[in-house]
């Protein structure tokens, strides 16, 4: 089919070795990378639209990152508030997101996740029911009405658990512990993807017709993140990049207000915004309610941006509290109700700090959360640049813009999760041959060889000093010279990484995977800090003390692709135009950069 390709016919998939090769493969119709929601949801989708499918996960398929959303699903249900409407989420989220999402996508998703989220509760998702057996809804911040759906405040493992038994019954096949090392690309075309396995080594050859790539965001590569180690390293990003892709966005990291300070060890962890929802009060150390300075009307429950910045700026003028943080009051709550609506934080404040909520405030601050950019992708299949290839979920960009609503991502991963299968799946049907260019295979294989082998360098401390880098250099708050300080940094670090002992034994394959991570990490950090030398304004998640208003002129998407000679490039994309009869759901409140107001 291609010059110095083989081609051969859709096969079933069923483990076989390529010939003349130490490697097993794999062949499907659709292969999904990624057991989170939106992979789980993906494979679904492809499955009932006819494809034979193959799931790999870094992780096992219960333990995904999924795990850690923790308060709630958004759907414009009106359960508890009729006034709502999708066109209402719809405004909501292109608003507060400062513009800079793709009205399509952020259409698709508001009149789409009412059915995604009934659809979940059918499968038998645990949500928290009204008296008359209709799904409750909670608040979340800047949210109109009350739109979120919740299982206590661990709805992200409910709905994992409930896709988990779904792919079950369905008997799709789910392989665990498989790290991928490479994307297969040959004429523009993704035709698999070459992983190994994280316990034994041993290499597979997946080989499909699409992918859908679900591998999350890159939070993790700074200091204080809410993701676990080795997740969210930005190894999708990285994969899509070296496939051919664009990412989009990268500068508009979401830093969630309240993360745990203390211990050392659980610091950045996730306090959930539900907390507010029922009610939680911030305070700085003075006693004072100091969000009454920065959004009145909304306090608590005002944008992620403002309330991090918020505290942020508590917390460097000093009113912080010993850990360096700012107070979480849920105490006036009641124990019998934190118990029923925050059993999570209950047990994770009792485990790590022997700290009762029903008694005493937490101390937080803001933790890198989410990725808002990600791989550009055709807002309606989700599509990439690269025919074949599909991207969904936190390793996409398109839904957040500058700021990213709570509870609108694990919308996200059930709406574009199915939409991304069934487009692989049409794509798959739609193909007569499938393609295998043996010398992209060898050449990856080989690739992955190179990194075995001793070294000077060890890949955790030179990701500590990265996570490091990010959190000062590109944190809540950034200027010119910490940016440009910073991709120096990586520069430095990049050729560290060069020098990375790898000495695979018994113990399995975990350094492998650190310094591919590590690889992945580095550009995904360049990319993030090439996006916000480029941003001179302040917008949302996107605080630059150097350029502290607005610029409305930079209604634009920072895209970065690598170039021939694997540099990355940058350049500015206007936004898609919002839709005009939807565009009075955008009108109330001011979209104005906070910077100015908080940080001069
Ligand atoms: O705070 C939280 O529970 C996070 C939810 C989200 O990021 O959507």
């Amino acid at each position: 089919m291609f010059g110095g390709s083989a081609a051969c016919r859709t096969l079933r998939p069923r483990p076989h070795s390529m010939p003349g090769s130490s490697f097993r493969s794999n062949v499907a119709n659709v292969l999904v990378i990624g057991t989170g929601a939106a992979g789980l949801r993906a494979a679904i989708a492809a499955h009932q639209a006819g494809s034979e499918v193959v799931v790999v996960g870094k992780r096992r398929r219960d333990d995904a990152h999924t795990v850690l959303a923790a308060g709630g699903i958004n759907a414009a249900l009106g359960t508890v508030d009729p006034q709502d409407s999708w066109q209402q989420h719809f405004g909501d989220t292109l608003r507060e997101g400062y513009f800079l999402a793709d009205p399509r996508v952020v259409e698709l998703l508001a009149r789409e996740a009412p059915a995604a989220v009934l659809e979940l509760a059918d499968w038998g998702a645990p949500f928290a029911r009204t008296a008359d057996g209709r799904l409750d809804q909670r608040f979340f911040g800047a949210h109109r009405w009350r739109r979120t759906c919740y299982a206590g405040d661990w709805t992200g493992r409910a709905i994992l658990r409930t896709l988990t038994s779904k792919v079950a019954d369905l008997g799709l096949t789910v392989i665990d512990d498989q790290y991928v090392s490479q994307l297969l690309v040959a004429d523009g075309t993704c035709f698999g993807a070459l992983a190994f396995d994280l316990e034994t080594g041993e290499r597979t050859v997946f080989l499909a017709d699409a992918v859908v790539l679900a591998a999350g965001g890159h939070t993790r590569i700074w200091r204080r993140s809410s993701s676990r180690r080795d997740e969210n390293t930005g190894d999708g990003m990285y994969l899509a990049l070296r496939a051919g892709c664009r990412l989009a966005d990268m500068e508009l990291v979401q830093f969630h207000p309240t993360g745990m300070v203390a211990p050392e060890e659980a610091a950045g962890t996730l306090v959930t915004e539900a907390v507010r929802g029922e009610g939680g009060q911030l305070k700085n150390a003075l006693g004072e309610r100091f969000m009454a300075r920065y959004d009145p009307e909304r306090m608590e429950l005002s944008t992620r941006d403002r309330v991090a910045l918020a505290n942020y700026t508590e917390i460097a003028e000093g009113r912080g509290g010993p850990h360096g943080g700012v107070f979480l009051d849920i105490s006036h709550l009641g124990k019998d109700a934190i118990l029923e609506k925050l059993p999570r934080m209950y047990r994770q404040f009792l485990e790590y700090q022997m700290l009762d909520i029903s008694r005493e405030p937490m101390e937080v601050a803001p933790t890198a959360h989410y990725s808002m950019g990600g791989v550009v992708v055709d807002p309606d299949s989700h599509a990439t640049d690269v025919a074949g290839l599909y991207a969904v979920g936190e390793v996409a960009a398109g839904l957040h813009g500058a700021n990213r609503l709570g509870g609108n991502s694990l919308a996200e991963t059930v709406v574009f999760g199915r939409r991304a299968g069934e487009a692989a799946a049409e794509y798959s049907a739609s193909r007569d041959l499938q393609l295998r260019a043996r010398d992209v295979v060898r050449a990856a294989d080989e690739e992955l060889s190179s990194f075995i082998r001793p070294g000077s360098e060890f890949a955790r401390p030179l990701q500590r000093a990265l996570r490091d880098t990010m959190w000062e250099h590109c944190g809540v708050v950034r200027d010119q010279a910490g940016l440009q300080h910073g991709l120096d940094r990586v520069a430095e670090l990049r050729q560290l990484a060069g020098e990375v002992d790898v000495r695979p034994s018994s113990e399995g394959y975990a350094d492998l995977a650190h310094a591919l991570d590590l690889r992945a990490s580095l550009l995904a950090a360049e990319a993030t800090l090439l996006g916000a030398l480029a941003r001179r304004e302040s917008r949302g998640a996107h605080q630059r003390r150097d350029f502290p208003q607005l610029d409305t002129d930079l209604r634009v998407n920072f895209r970065t692709r690598l170039d021939g000679t694997s540099h990355l490039t940058i350049d500015a994309q206007p936004v898609p135009p919002v839709p005009p009869d939807l565009a009075s759901w955008t009108q109330s409140g001011e979209v104005l950069g906070v910077a100015g107001r908080l940080l001069e």
